[in-house]
């Protein structure tokens, strides 16, 4: 694949954010024996080095009751040497959905005869693994299930990547209507980590399009969340640099990939404030403003890649109410940052009174953060979860 060089960074203290890379070619042609004449401005990533990538990479699927034949196009849309990790809150009661997932991720497993594991987030020996590890933050009812969410979902995936010992761990979402766009954001993934200098980086997919029907297509580029979500965190950045800043475009990538080393140190948020979080919390530990969390990975650097994707994004579509209820979960982390001054806080509350998503004068609820990974006992996670690991895979040994 043929990608734009990485032409302009922004630093924040040890972090490294690239500006938008676009997909020039998806597939470059074979290797190159000769130096090549665009390097300059374009870098080609060959396939050898990004099958190599994803090898090492699994690609977590969170799912809850999404319409079976989007799931299928999904999951036929991850390149081959990726791990698959379904991670579903579906319903087992009234009709199994998790059942249904099981056989159709099984049938495709075993006509392509490739690896994954498929979990239910309600499952009751993940919860025991939970609480082995202590990590409380993610259970509810005493501990006695795993709580609903998205970014729940996310954390539970990212804890079997660790336990399947992959180094790099992708987001898809379930309900993509284009399985070439889930290959193309993979074949994303891998490029940017094939390109990154540093072992903590994240790749952060914007869609060049993002389709709206009503009456006729028309491609649209900007959402009103991610608009309202870069723009805040980007205020939190440019007040604390003095140099105004537009350099965020990817707050709410629901599509985005981190290194495992990474990936263990983040902190997730509850739901759909996940991803500007990973964001908040990065600045807030490595941006140079607050004491510095780790000297060591500080001078190791971290990286952001931002990356346009050719396909258009089609996904379903969930209506203003729950629009409304991810710009506000985003927004309340960018709003209780420690780094979050006067100017982004009015900017916040404006939006949010604007949008009708709260009333003049609320603030917006802190929100619920579960903990990084590396801060509660992974090791007895992977233990437990090491004896069941076979009832989770979907083609057995
Ligand atoms: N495991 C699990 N558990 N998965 C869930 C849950 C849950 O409780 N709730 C939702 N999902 C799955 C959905 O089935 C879907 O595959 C994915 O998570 C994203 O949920 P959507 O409801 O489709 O979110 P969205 O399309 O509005 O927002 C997406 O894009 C945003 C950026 O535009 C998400 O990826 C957001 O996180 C992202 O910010
Ligand atoms: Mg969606």
């Amino acid at each position: 694949m043929r990608i734009e060089k990485q032409r302009y960074t922004e630093r924040f203290g040890s972090i490294k954010i690239h500006d938008v890379q676009k997909v020039l070619e998806l597939d470059s042609g074979r290797k190159a024996n000769s130096p090549l004449k665009e390097a300059i401005a374009v870098d080609k990533i060959e396939e050898d080095a990004i099958k190599g990538i994803e090898e090492k990479m699994a690609v977590v699927i969170p799912t809850k009751n999404e319409k079976l034949k989007l799931f299928e196009g999904v999951i036929s849309g991850v390149p081959h040497e990726c791990l698959i990790i379904v991670v579903s809150n579906s319903e087992r009661k009234q009709t199994d959905r998790f059942v249904m997932e099981e056989d159709t991720l099984e049938q495709f497993c075993h006509y392509t005869q490739r690896k994954a594991l498929i979990i239910h987030q309600k499952d009751t020996v993940l919860t025991q693994a939970l609480a082995q590890a202590e990590y409380t933050g993610l259970l509810e009812d005493n501990g006695k299930a795993v709580r609903d969410g998205k970014s729940e979902g996310m954390v539970i995936g990212l804890l079997m990547a660790m336990l399947a010992g992959k180094e790099y761990v992708g987001f898809v979402d379930a309900d993509n209507y284009f399985p070439g766009a889930v290959w193309e954001y993979v074949k994303c993934y891998a490029a940017g980590f094939s390109t990154s200098l540093s072992p903590y980086t994240m790749v952060r997919i914007l869609w060049r399009y993002k389709p709206k029907v009503s009456g006729e297509v028309y491609f649209r580029k900007w959402g009103r969340v991610s608009e309202t979500t870069n723009k805040c965190l980007n205020s939190l950045i440019s007040a604390k640099t003095g140099f105004e800043t537009d350099i965020i475009k990817t707050a709410n990538a629901g599509e985005h990939a981190i290194s495992m080393k990474l990936a263990k140190i983040l902190p997730y948020a509850s739901g759909y404030a996940v991803e500007p979080q990973e964001l908040v919390a990065l600045f807030e530990d490595f941006g140079g403003v607050l004491p510095v969390a780790n000297q060591q990975i500080a001078r190791q650097g971290i990286e952001i890649f931002q990356m346009e994707s050719r396909n258009p994004h089609f996904h379903e579509d969930r209506g203003t109410m729950h629009l409304r209820s991810m710009l506000l979960q985003g927004l309340s982390t960018v709003y209780h940052s420690p780094l979050c001054g006067d100017v982004t806080k009015r900017m916040i509350a404006k939006e949010l009174v604007t949008q009708r998503v709260l009333g003049r004068g609320e603030k917006p609820a802190k929100p619920h953060i579960n903990y990084p990974p590396n801060k509660k006992n992974i090791e007895n996670f992977t233990n437990f979860m090491a004896e069941h690991l076979d009832s989770y895979s979907v083609l057995k040994e």
